[in-house]
């Protein structure tokens, strides 16, 4: 029998599908809801000490948009305005409710011992599964020390993290930012001090556009912006990037996400080493109801690929990855044209000229390859409006 359920660090997920920290996980009516449609569970959105002030900005959003889809979304929110005392009764409420639900929650506190550890000892009295740290916000928080600030310095990583393994009774996953350098030196970093997995990637910082008439950058808040955060679609490649590498480097399990819109997306992210999948932004454009389509897909992909869980299926394509070094690069491919599906735009030909090696030309109205010019780069296939041409 196949199922999605799964395990990870031997708390029992439903299935892999988790909310990410979020405006969808920012109150408990919400994640009710959530958890009725079908979701494995929720990492709550950011929990603070109540005296840290969170003023918000508006409009809080701007996003990469074209036709009405949604490639790319930019934002400069801050943490949750419910209280401590809000969040532990919320806790317990869900959790009496829907018990085999996951939640974790999210703290974020400024660089004091006394404050990480108060916050931490307040929520192990909760029903929480698990805390996520979170060192990888990147707008509002890094200008007052916190969020990203912490999450690019991988001395204060460590330090925070031992600071809450210290005292916490639950699991720690450590969520980290895509802007760095280096994510595996933060994650070596936070490993050695004790975190018990990683969860990655926050959202990348960003400039969303400038408006040429005013020269105000995106959103404008009153005739200012500021640098954002971005996700949704556009981040899934960085999102990918960061878990294999993270993966290839330690054994820690690892919260994926980034850009997750669908089955395959999620399906990708664990065949890279993550153990389970957070999503948020495709939540915000499209609603709760998409947790149908993401289980029944991942659900028929595990059956048809004869593997039990997703376990199975984890890590399935680290060994298929190695360096540029390594990659057999003698063998090239190239492209073969159908020519009942080309449109005989000549785009492929023009790109070609412009941009490579003048390989194709049209003989007697069809396409021809010269495979002595041809690198065997694959841009005209991305370039044909037609899907007419593949690589062989
Ligand atoms: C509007 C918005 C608010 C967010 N707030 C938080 C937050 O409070 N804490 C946190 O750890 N991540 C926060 N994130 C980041 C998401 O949890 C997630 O890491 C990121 O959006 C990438 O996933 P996605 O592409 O599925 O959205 C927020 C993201 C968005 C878009």
């Amino acid at each position: 029998m196949t199922t999605l359920k799964t395990s990870v660090l031997g708390i029992q997920f439903e299935n892999p599908f988790l909310l990410a920290s979020a405006p969808p996980t920012a109150n408990i009516e919400s994640i009710d809801l959530a958890f009725e449609k079908g979701w494995g569970g929720a990492v709550l959105k950011t929990i603070t000490p109540d005296n840290l002030e969170m003023i918000e900005a508006s409009p809080t959003y701007a996003a990469f948009k074209d036709h009405q889809k949604v490639y790319g979304f930019e934002n400069i929110e801050l943490l949750s305005h419910l209280t401590i005392k809000d969040w532990l009764k919320g806790i317990q409420f869900l959790k009496k409710k829907h018990l085999t639900k996951i939640i974790i929650a999210s703290m974020m506190a400024p660089v004091q011992k006394q404050q990480w550890q108060n916050l931490i000892k307040t929520f192990n009295k909760s029903r929480c599964d698990a805390f996520e740290l979170n060192f990888s916000c990147p707008h509002g928080m890094p200008e007052k020390g916190i969020g990203m600030a912490i999450g690019t310095d991988p001395e204060l990583s460590a330090q925070i993290t031992r600071w809450v393994t210290e005292v916490s009774k639950k699991p720690v996953f450590v969520k980290l930012s895509p802007n760095v350098t280096n994510i595996v030196e933060i994650a070596k970093a936070v490993e050695k001090a004790g975190a018990n997995g990683i969860a990655t990637i926050n959202t990348v910082q960003s400039m969303m556009g400038v408006n040429l008439d005013t020269f105000v950058p995106c959103p404008s808040v009153n005739g200012k912006s500021t640098f954002g955060g971005y996700s949704g679609r556009a981040i899934k490649p960085i999102g990918l990037r960061c878990v294999a590498q993270i993966r290839q480097a330690s054994k820690l399990p690892i919260l994926g996400m980034g850009g997750i819109s669908t089955w395959q997306d999620a399906a990708e992210y664990i065949t890279l080493g993550a153990d389970a999948v957070q999503i948020c932004t495709e939540v915000m454009i499209n609603g709760y109801g998409i947790i149908d389509s993401l289980k029944k897909g991942l659900l028929d992909y595990l059956k048809s690929k004869k593997f039990k869980s997703p376990k199975d299926l984890k890590n399935k394509a680290i060994p298929q990855l190695s360096s540029h070094e390594q990659l057999l690069k003698k063998k090239k491919v190239h492209p073969t044209i159908d020519n009942t599906l080309c449109c005989k735009c000549g785009k492929c030909i023009k790109i070609c000229h412009e941009s490579k090696n003048s390989c194709l030309a049209f003989v007697k109205d069809r396409i021809k390859l010269d495979k002595k010019y041809c690198a065997g780069c694959a841009l005209c296939s991305i370039v044909c409006p037609q899907n007419a041409i593949k690589m062989q």
